[in-house]
């Protein structure tokens, strides 16, 4: 049996509760959060998307308030940090050095800095660290790269990624609000379309971005194009500005020269492939969510089964990296190159 911690029972935890309940040969041996009234305020929910488990059974399983402790006390195999982004390269790193394999949530880092020191820690130990970039695992995005690599529609011509919804308000300090340790919008929730957008077409050359920056200063909403080269067009769009009465949404649509690809959560169907020849058609896809498609994919990833690359941690500070740069060209209001 695998042992497993989740290190931060807030919103995200209680999202890898419900992965990690359905993985069969794991138990959620220990929990781990600094508030000591955690069972009580996990009935508070909050996040922005479906999926959270709301009725926890915290029957033998050992809580924990302090990281250190948990990790020194309860022999996991495994731990999901689910904590806010300023702790994952501390946090991560101290568990791989005690020999723990690391599911950490994205961003994998402030910076690509921290991110490198997260991969060396995982080089040394041996150990599995996996970025929760679920994005890659959603069933859906994960069908549409398919198609896209299949080749049979020929080469994108246009693709655009959307990501908007209310700010994150769920959280009991506020921490996504302090840029410092959350990264802000840009790094928190449009990352999720930068990192698919490399998982599609790779590191682009250079990035404009533009933005709008909210009362603290930190940028609330993006449009950023990707340059690949001169005949494709690949932008997204991120924001935390949408009034609560929006919701939360998630959206693409990639113009290819024989198909245009079609995912938005509020369209019936929400997923189509329409051809130039025949009729629109929803794909079959895989069961299940991003959430839980990654975490059985760590899963066999410890066990040491056989999986595809479908997330490597250079992608994942790439990420970052990429990120950054799009913070910088909104910032300077002007093109940025990646080295
Ligand atoms: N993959 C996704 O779709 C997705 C969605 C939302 C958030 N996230 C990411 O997940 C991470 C957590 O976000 P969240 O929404 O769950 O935040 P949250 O605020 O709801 O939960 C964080 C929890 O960590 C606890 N915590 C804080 N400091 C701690 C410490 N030192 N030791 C132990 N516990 C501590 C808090 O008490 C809180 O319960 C962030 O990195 C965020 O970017 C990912």
């Amino acid at each position: 049996m695998l042992r497993v911690g989740i290190a931060g029972f807030g919103f995200m935890g209680r999202m890898h509760y419900r992965c990690w309940k359905d993985i069969d040969g794991a138990e959620i041996a220990a929990i781990c959060d600094i508030n000591p009234n955690i069972v009580e305020d996990t009935k508070k929910g909050g996040g922005n998307i479906e999926g959270a488990e709301e009725q926890i059974d915290f029957t033998g399983i050992e809580l924990y308030t302090d990281f250190d402790k948990m990790l020194a006390d309860a022999r996991l195999d495994a731990v999901s940090i689910t904590l806010p982004t300023y702790l994952h390269p501390e946090c991560s790193v101290k568990a791989l050095e005690a020999g723990v394999n690391v599911l950490c949530e994205k961003p994998m880092a402030l910076n690509a800095k921290e991110c490198e020191r997260m991969m060396a820690a995982a080089k040394s130990s041996g150990k599995v660290l996996q970025i929760g970039h679920c994005v890659r695992f959603w069933p859906e995005y994960a069908k549409t790269k398919e198609i896209i690599d299949s080749g049979e529609y020929g080469r994108v011509i246009a693709a655009t990624f959307q990501r908007l919804g209310a700010a994150p308000t769920w959280s009991i300090d506020n921490w996504f609000m302090d840029e410092k340790r959350s990264g802000g919008m840009a790094l928190d929730l449009h990352i999720h379309d930068t990192d698919y957008v490399q998982y599609l077409f790779g590191m682009p050359r250079a990035v404009r971005s533009f933005g709008a920056k909210g009362p603290s200063g930190g940028l609330i909403h993006i449009v950023t194009e990707y340059l690949y080269n001169e005949d494709t067009v690949v932008t997204a769009e991120g924001g935390w500005a949408m009034t609560p009465g929006f919701g939360f949404e998630m959206s693409f649509n990639i113009v290819m020269e024989k198909a245009t690809i079609v995912y938005d959560l509020t369209r019936e169907p929400m997923f189509k492939v329409c051809p130039a020849d025949g009729e629109p058609f929803t794909p079959e896809v895989d069961e299940g969510d991003g959430y839980t498609r990654q975490t059985a994919h760590f899963a066999k990833a410890i066990k040491g089964e056989k999986i595809e690359a479908v997330t490597t941690l250079e992608q994942s500070r790439d990420s970052v990296r990429l990120v950054t740069a799009e913070k910088e060209s909104a910032g300077k209001k002007e093109k940025v190159s990646i080295e």
